[in-house]
């Protein structure tokens, strides 16, 4: 008897491979009766992810995730299932944001747009990307794809991650302090951790030079918003995850000086879907093959 496994696209139904029997579930709704069979769920894409559908997953053995962080789904996961996560689908959009960001920061595309608006012709020349020197903190999979995104505008990229790669000229996260007065601008995109939490605050934002720009793509509790905030323009942020998120209407985040807030889109563009949808074929392969899957963060049972 075939496998079952939940898969979020027809595309990955109609392709299946012998011995697994994919059932689409969107996430719209209730799951199919043949959850109750599954043994693989690959939890859709979006803001409401359904972790909760897996406690009528009985046979449940592996559970694949789309999101790189996967903080967010350790509670709901079953005794014994393992969690995959979607590490690499979102390095292309990721990346791309990331550098939009802080093209939009420094040439100040914010403003011409509302000038537009207004009909203003009022020129003024701005900061430029190049020759700045750029930390990028969290130099994993997405931070490698936005220093290859950088290095053509003529940056100096210094790396950072949580252990040092001297091979790699990556810098262990306990040289922040060392580095952060040397930084034009710092890109977050480590995950979210009881390490990372806060690994930007006010002791860490006063080592910046002034005028220095942040950039978080990561989580938005790696920067601690009350001493962003008290930077009060001193130090500008271009954010595309905030602290907390949904930000409410009412939050002074909104019109803080210098800060540029996007909704937590980064990853989520139309680059992500073609590379998701092939990354599920690869994984239901796998799983047809009786082979590993990529990507596991925590083992089953
Ligand atoms: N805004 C969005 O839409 C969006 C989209 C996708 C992902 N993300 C976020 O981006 C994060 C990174 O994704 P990824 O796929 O690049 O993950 P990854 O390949 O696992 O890389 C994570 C990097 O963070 C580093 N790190 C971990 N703890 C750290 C610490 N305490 N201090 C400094 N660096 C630390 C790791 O260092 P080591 O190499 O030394 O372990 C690693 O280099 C995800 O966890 C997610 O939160 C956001």
């Amino acid at each position: 008897m075939a496998d079952v496994a939940l898969v979020p696209w027809e595309q990955n139904a109609e392709r299946a491979p012998e011995g697994v029997r994919a059932v689409v579930y969107d996430g719209e709704g209730e799951p199919p009766a043949e959850a109750a069979d599954a043994v693989l769920y690959v939890v859709p894409y979006g803001r409401g992810q359904r972790l909760d559908v897996m406690a009528g997953m009985p046979r449940l053995r592996a559970v694949q995730l789309l999101t790189a962080g996967y903080e967010h789904a350790l509670a709901a996961l079953p005794d014994g299932v393992a969690l995959h996560n979607g590490r690499g689908l979102h390095d292309a959009s990721t990346a791309e944001h990331a550098v939009a960001l802080m093209l939009a920061a420094q040439r100040e595309l914010p403003r011409w747009a509302l000038d537009q608006t207004a009909r203003r012709w009022a020129p003024h020349y701005t900061r430029s990307l190049a020759g700045s020197r750029v930390l990028i903190v969290g130099h994993g999979s997405i931070g490698a794809a936005i220093e290859r995104r950088l290095l053509p505008f003529e940056i100096e990229v210094v790396k950072v991650a949580r252990r040092a790669r001297p091979e790699q000229g990556v810098h262990p996260v306990a040289d922040l302090p060392r580095l952060l007065p040397g930084a034009d601008a710092v890109v977050l995109v480590a995950p979210h951790t009881p390490e990372t939490e806060g690994l930007i605050g006010a002791r860490e934002l006063a080592l910046l030079p002034d005028d220095a720009l942040v950039v978080n793509v990561g989580r938005g509790p790696l920067l601690d918003t009350g001493a962003l905030l008290a930077e009060k323009g001193r130090v500008r942020a271009a954010l595309d995850v905030t602290d907390p998120e949904p930000l409410p209407a009412d939050h002074p985040l909104w019109d803080a000086p210098g800060v540029l807030v996007t909704p937590h889109v980064a990853g989520g563009s139309a680059a992500f879907y073609p590379r998701a949808r092939r990354f599920v074929d690869a994984q239901l392969r796998r799983w047809a093959a009786g082979e590993p899957l990529a990507n596991e963060v925590r083992a089953g049972g």
